[in-house]
């Protein structure tokens, strides 16, 4: 209880989020602003997110104090995203957040984005009624426009990267797909919309990588083979049905491919007692549907987190600064620098 109520600020994307944890975890305020301008220019604009994160986070930390029923005097730690990330992003939240720790005479803690991902489901407010914490050691699949990972959490601050990706995100690969077929961004959920009018057998796409004994993803291979369906239309003249089983045709292959992959995970680490999946591609149903299935075969349990604490969030970084905290951490000293690759 001396480092809570816990102040926590990320910006290490194109979201700028704020939230205020007490000791056991519950959020007592919280708020998050997506920058919708990106969404107009095809992708996120670094530049134009690190000005974006400046000009909203102090509203941003007063409107969540607010919703708290807090003064800024209140708080005793300020947490902050150090990476990894965008380098502007991150310089911006992370000084913001020091800058008012050295103000209050407070501590200051960075916290590594991609625990923040791994370690929400045993967060309090990610459970359902029915849902107890995930035990340590798990498998987490953390799957986003950022990142595709598996990682194997044996405890707080040990983790181990079973595999990735070796070219583009799962969030990429749907971004990119998504704009072939001419739907808008972020894809992901407007081509799992259009997929259900499709045929998921309509086309052969590949599975890249599929059978090999790793965790290791790829996703280029795929998009290819789509594009090449695609080209014969041109750019405009793509008949709905056409794009509707292609959107089906891949994300069944998506599917597929991560559905072997994670097979192979739980085969590297067979002690584990749950599989979680974090990061926005999780929000897809008919992924979720196959982990599911692919948990219950090996007898352990299955989590994911509710979509909006499942992409990018505040709330994520506080229960992390207060994982370590429990573990005896002393919070960081002010002078830790952002770093945009933290693996
Ligand atoms: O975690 P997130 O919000 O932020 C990033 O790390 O970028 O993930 C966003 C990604 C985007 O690529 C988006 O297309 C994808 O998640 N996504 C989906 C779905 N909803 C969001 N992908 C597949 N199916 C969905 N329903
Ligand atoms: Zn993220």
């Amino acid at each position: 209880a001396r480092f809570t109520p816990l102040l926590a600020i990320e910006t290490s994307c194109d979201d700028t989020a704020c939230a205020i944890l007490d000791a056991h975890g519950t959020l007592l305020g919280e708020s998050v602003l997506s920058q919708e301008d990106h969404a107009a220019l095809g992708g996120v604009v670094p530049e134009l997110a690190a000005r974006a994160h400046l000009k909203a986070l102090p509203d941003l930390v007063e409107l969540t104090l607010q919703r708290a029923g807090l003064e800024l005097k209140d708080i005793a730690l300020f947490a902050a995203t150090t990476g990894p990330g965008l380098i502007g992003g991150l310089i911006v939240g992370s000084s913001y957040a020091k800058g008012l720790a050295m103000a209050c005479g407070k501590p200051f803690m960075g916290i590594n984005h991609i625990e923040g991902h791994i370690l929400t489901p045993r967060l309090p407010a990610a459970l359902r009624p029915d849902e107890t914490a995930p035990a340590f050691p798990y498998l987490a699949l953390l799957v986003s426009g950022g990142h595709c990972q598996c990682i194997a959490v044996e405890d707080t601050g040990q983790y181990r990267r079973l595999g990735g990706t070796i070219d583009d995100s799962a969030g990429e690969a749907f971004d990119k797909v998504a704009k072939m077929l001419g739907l808008g961004w972020p894809g992901g959920p407007a081509l799992e919309k259009l997929a259900r009018d499709g045929n998921p057998r309509a086309y052969e796409l590949p599975r890249p990588l599929k059978g090999r004994p790793s965790c290791d993803f790829s996703f280029s291979g795929l998009k290819t083979a789509v594009s090449r369906h695609v080209e014969p239309y041109g750019r405009d003249a793509l008949p709905r049905q056409v794009a509707a089983d292609l959107a089906a045709s891949f994300q069944q292959a998506v599917t597929d491919v991560m559905t072997d992959r994670i097979l192979h995970a739980l085969d590297m680490v067979p002690h584990v007692t749950s599989l979680v999946v974090a990061g926005g591609v999780a929000a897809n149903t008919v992924l979720r549907q196959r982990l599911q299935e692919i948990a219950s075969q090996r007898g352990i349990a299955f989590l994911a987190p509710p979509l909006q604490l499942c992409t990018d969030n505040a709330a994520m970084i506080g229960w992390a600064a207060l994982e370590r905290l429990k573990q005896g951490e002393i919070p960081d000293d002010i002078s830790l620098a952002p770093r945009p690759r933290w693996p």
